[in-house]
């Protein structure tokens, strides 16, 4: 490797942790754990931390860039979050932005804010079911293989 290949990673590197929130992030399944069980989703709207991890498995495969067509809408990050009901991307018509944000937040590796309008989506619907990936895949299953060691 020639010296400036090795600055140019260097920088990179560097760029990488002085802009948090810019870079995308895969989370590795006990990282998801650990974050979820931190935030009180053990318990809420009667589901467990296994339920969300399943979501997520199945919404966007834990990376946090994830983008997915869907008809005239689109759905955004680790929770896969819609434009037409919680968030804003400029080109969905009629958007309701709930979540009052714009939808490329949710692309970051900051979920925070992701979290607070997944929680809202649960809240209002009292459950998991406006996840596709959850009620086809995760819902009224053993899902300890989702938590197993973390
Ligand atoms: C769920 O699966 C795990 C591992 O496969 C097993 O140990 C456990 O007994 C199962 N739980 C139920 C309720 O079936």
């Amino acid at each position: 490797m020639g010296k400036s290949v090795l600055f140019t990673g260097f920088l990179l590197v560097f760029l990488g942790l002085a802009l948090p929130g810019t870079q995308a992030k895969v989370f590795s399944r006990c990282d998801l754990v650990k974050t979820l069980r931190g935030h009180g989703f053990e318990g809420f709207v009667g589901k467990t931390v296994a339920d969300w991890v399943c979501l997520v498995k199945h919404e966007s495969s834990y990376n946090t860039k994830a983008v997915n067509n869907n008809g005239p809408s689109r759905d955004y990050g680790i929770f896969q979050i819609n434009s037409k009901y919680w968030c804003e991307d400029g080109k969905t018509s009629g958007s309701k932005n709930a979540c009052h944000i714009s939808c490329s937040k949710f692309q970051d590796d900051n979920i925070e804010d992701d979290i607070q309008c997944a929680k809202k989506i649960a809240r209002e619907a009292n459950g998991l079911t406006p996840w596709y990936g959850w009620r086809d895949n995760c819902k009224g299953k053993n899902l300890s293989s989702y938590v197993n060691g973390c």
